[in-house]
């Protein structure tokens, strides 16, 4: 068994609430961490740290869990830059385009969306992102569905069925059906490649009764539930989350009072490695309101109300395509008014809450050797040096990249 040792780690950020500084970032300094067959084994002092066959000198930067990316669409073909250099013009973003992202992917071919796919995977490791969430949604078909999740499959099991992105054009006047044709044949087909079923709840896609019943047939085949919710503008996506219990309802941009409070029902406090937590978290995106010139969420709302905060990246050819952790967590602090460790906290221990995972966005023994070295002393830098590429080393799963 082939043990690591990375040491010299200035500051250590360990998401173990209650240990060390920093709170829930749970900070030790001059610190090691020992990994073992993916796993990580040991954290401690550098000075006591055990003997290992291979050693990484971290020259006392920064070390933390590798990002935790809980939404992104990967599976498309085409690009809407075009679209993007309207809404640069004064356009707005309406959700519209996604059927122009259809055409494209129904057209591609396996290989080709499998390259899209395993490029913009190795892009976000290189940026520190050691687990991604994929999605389909630009297939909405039964056999596009199906080859969209088979090939996510084959390089994240966190996969996430959206068939019920929006309503295809050729069901443009007959919703009922889509929605018939999404909780019968497209689920069966999709399902044995998914973990997870999303739904994008919102004007112009899928109404609440519609949501609902699709949500609750991904649920009978043992998916997990997550809803795009309050993107656009105020709707049931968020209270309709928490009555699913879903594990995240993302975007979160328009929220009310009584969707605050709902999420905030669902807070149980424990004496685990986080502290508590929101069964549903919210998972804010903040790099799709950067690209379609919104205004972002209010992260301190939710924050204030003891909501568990998400941050993720929405990678997706066309409201947001970006696949920049960092960037997401610059975006975050700048204009969202999180601080640099709620944000770093959001975009590693949080998207693990969002993706019901105890084995990452953490390090501690038994938690995925999945770490970040930065070219950076602190974790503020992430936010403090915007744009600057700061991921001197990956480890995922053990492995260094
Ligand atoms: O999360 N909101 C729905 N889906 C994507 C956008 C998809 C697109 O514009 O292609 C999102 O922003
Ligand atoms: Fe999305």
């Amino acid at each position: 068994m082939v043990s690591l040792l990375v040491y010299n780690i200035g500051e250590l950020v360990t998401n173990v609430a209650g240990t060390g500084e920093g709170g829930p970032l749970g900070i030790q300094r001059r610190a090691a961490v020992l990994v073992e067959q993916g796993e990580v084994v040991w954290v401690g002092p550098t000075g006591d740290a055990p003997a290992a066959d291979r050693r990484i000198d971290a020259e006392g930067a920064a070390v933390l869990p590798g990002f935790v990316d809980s939404h992104a669409h990967l599976v498309f073909a085409g690009d809407r830059a075009a679209e993007f250099a309207a809404r640069m013009a004064g356009q707005p973003y309406t959700g519209g385009g996604i059927r122009t992202t259809v055409r494209a992917t129904r057209a591609a071919s396996d290989d080709e969306l499998r390259a899209t796919v395993r490029r913009l995977r190795a892009e976000a490791l290189r940026q520190g992102t050691t687990t991604i969430e994929i999605k389909s949604g630009y297939g909405l078909t039964v056999a596009d569905e199906a080859r969209s999740l088979r090939i996510a499959a084959e390089v994240s099991r966190e996969t996430t069925f959206l068939g019920a992105h929006v309503v295809p054009a050729e069901y443009a006047d007959r919703p009922d059906e889509y929605v018939g044709l999404v909780c019968g044949p497209m689920l069966v087909a999709a399902a044995p490649y998914a973990r997870w079923i999303d739904v994008f709840c919102e004007r112009g896609a899928f109404d609440a009764d519609h949501a609902r019943a699709i949500l609750a047939c991904g649920q009978a085949l043992g998916l997990g539930v997550r809803v795009h919710a309050n993107q656009l503008g105020p709707g049931p996506g968020v209270q309709l989350g928490v009555e699913l219990d879903a594990a995240s309802v993302d975007h979160c941009t328009h929220l009310t009072d009584a969707d605050i409070d709902a999420l905030a029902s669902t807070r149980f406090d424990c004496m685990c490695h986080d502290g508590g937590h929101t069964t549903t978290v919210a998972t804010l995106l903040p790099g799709a309101e950067f690209s379609t010139r919104s205004p972002y969420p209010d992260a301190r709302r939710l924050l204030d109300a003891g909501v568990t905060v998400a941050l993720a990246t929405d990678c997706n050819p066309g409201s947001s395509y970006t696949s920049s952790m960092p960037f997401c967590i610059a975006l975050a602090v700048r204009e969202m008014q999180m601080t640099p460790a709620e944000a770093v906290w959001a975009a590693t221990a949080g998207g693990a809450r969002a993706l019901r995972r105890g084995d990452i966005g953490v390090l501690r023994p038994g938690a995925r050797a999945d770490l970040i070295i930065l070219d950076a002393p602190s974790h503020l830098h992430l936010a403090y040096r915007p744009g600057v590429p700061l991921i001197r080393q990956v480890l995922h799963n053990g492995v260094p990249r």
